[in-house]
């Protein structure tokens, strides 16, 4: 049985990993990058974010600290999906790039506050 601790550091670790290939696809996005169509590039961040949500997932139910009775929870999850669907718009659905470019840099802020709030568990961290 894993510890709750190292849990955290893999929620922490894939967390971070997460952020960074957003970034990192994000600007193959704009500069019209052959990377984004590589096997690997495709897949690997789907990896990465199941084991985000997951490591996530088995926090709450252990440390009975549920989404929409801890205030700072339910803000981190509705910040999660601003954040998927600021991002599909940076990399998929944005038609132009500057809706892509104005969606990319708003899944950034909306990333930073996720971690905010992890960091101080306040809905208004700053
Ligand atoms: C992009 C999404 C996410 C990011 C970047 C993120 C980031 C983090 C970070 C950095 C911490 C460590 C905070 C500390 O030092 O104490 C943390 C803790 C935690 N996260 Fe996340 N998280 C994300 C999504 C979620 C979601 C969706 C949930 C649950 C619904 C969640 C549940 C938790 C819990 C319960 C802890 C606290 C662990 C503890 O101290 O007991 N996270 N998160």
């Amino acid at each position: 049985m894993p510890s709750y601790i190292a849990i955290k550091h893999l929620h922490m670790t894939s967390a971070a990993i997460s952020g960074l290939f957003f970034i990192v696809r994000g600007i193959w996005k704009m500069r019209g990058s052959a990377m984004l169509q590589q096997r690997w590039v495709r897949i690997v961040p789907h990896l990465v974010d199941t084991v985000l949500l997951a490591s996530a997932l088995a926090m709450v139910f252990w440390s009975g600290q549920y989404p929409f009775q801890q205030g700072w929870l339910s803000a981190k999850v509705l910040a999660l999906l601003g954040y998927i669907v600021l991002g599909s718009i940076a990399l998929k659905r944005g038609k132009t790039p500057l809706g892509r470019t104005l969606a990319f840099a708003a899944a950034i802020v909306v990333f930073a506050y996720i971690v905010a709030v992890a960091l101080t568990r306040q809905v208004l961290p700053f």
